[in-house]
């Protein structure tokens, strides 16, 4: 994996991440030098559910999923976060434990930084704390949406609305039509929505059948997303 190690690349990523894109140039610099570059493996425990944290993180390259294991090992996955997002903020805000596990879906590369110098730069700096809530809002907003679809939708019609999300939040379009974007198991898919792997599998397999999606392993391409949609739109 590319290590990004030059000042200037590091004041580019930093001004791609909303918390440090309106501090002054010369703060963002001097920050750049109190990160810490730290590579992760795929498919690898950063922190969990109920760990003290001291840090936060901020996504060079890859893929960070947050979830919260559940006692019977099963995992409810709250999002997925790539580069230029941050998380670990929290625990840093309100001195509470960890509120969720994170680790990795690909190979990454984080930036690290402690609690002191976050403070830092939100006590100095408003443009940052209005970052902070943007963020914290965004979340929010995004957690209604989440519950309001497991109230309201089936198995169906959750599997659809995420399938767009993740296409649209990270996917590219190829000339079958978008990929999502994102290596996720059946597994994951299901921990995502609240279902079973079994149910995840069948109802991709059945849009695979009509011709919807393209499913090849842990890939999905959508070919027909209006049909998608359908799933979840209520009709009169
Ligand atoms: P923290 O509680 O320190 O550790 C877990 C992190 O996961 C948390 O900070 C946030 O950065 C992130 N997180 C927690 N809940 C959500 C959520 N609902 N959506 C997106 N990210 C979250």
């Amino acid at each position: 994996m590319a290590a990004i190690v030059k000042t200037t690349d590091v004041d580019a990523l930093l001004r791609r991440v909303a918390l440090f894109r309106d501090v002054p140039g010369e703060m963002r610099r001097e920050l750049g030098h109190r990160l810490r570059e730290v590579p992760f493996r795929a498919q690898t425990d950063i922190f969990h559910a109920g760990d003290a944290g001291a840090t936060m993180y901020i996504i060079v390259e890859g893929a960070v999923k947050i979830f919260v294991p559940a006692i019977d090992g099963r995992e409810v996955v709250l999002a997925v976060h790539r580069a230029g997002d941050l998380f670990g903020e929290m625990a840093l805000l309100d001195d509470e434990p960890r509120s969720a596990s994170a680790s990795t879906m690909e190979d990454t590369l984080v930036f690290t930084l402690n609690r002191d110098d976050f403070v830092d730069v939100l006590d100095v700096y408003p443009a940052a704390l209005r970052a902070i809530i943007n963020v914290l809002v965004e979340r929010l907003r995004a957690t209604n949406q989440s519950i309001q679809d497991a109230y309201l939708l089936d198995v169906p019609g959750r599997l659809a609305r995420r399938l767009l999300l993740i296409a649209t939040e990270h996917g590219h379009d190829t000339e079958r039509g978008r990929d999502i974007g994102l290596r996720v198991s059946q597994q994951e898919l299901a921990n995502m929505i609240g279902a079973s792997r079994v149910a995840v599998n069948k109802q991709l397999q059945a849009w695979r059948q009509r011709g919807i999606v393209e499913v090849t392993r842990q890939r999905v391409v959508i070919l027909q997303p209006a049909n998608l949609e359908r799933e979840f739109t209520l009709s009169p």
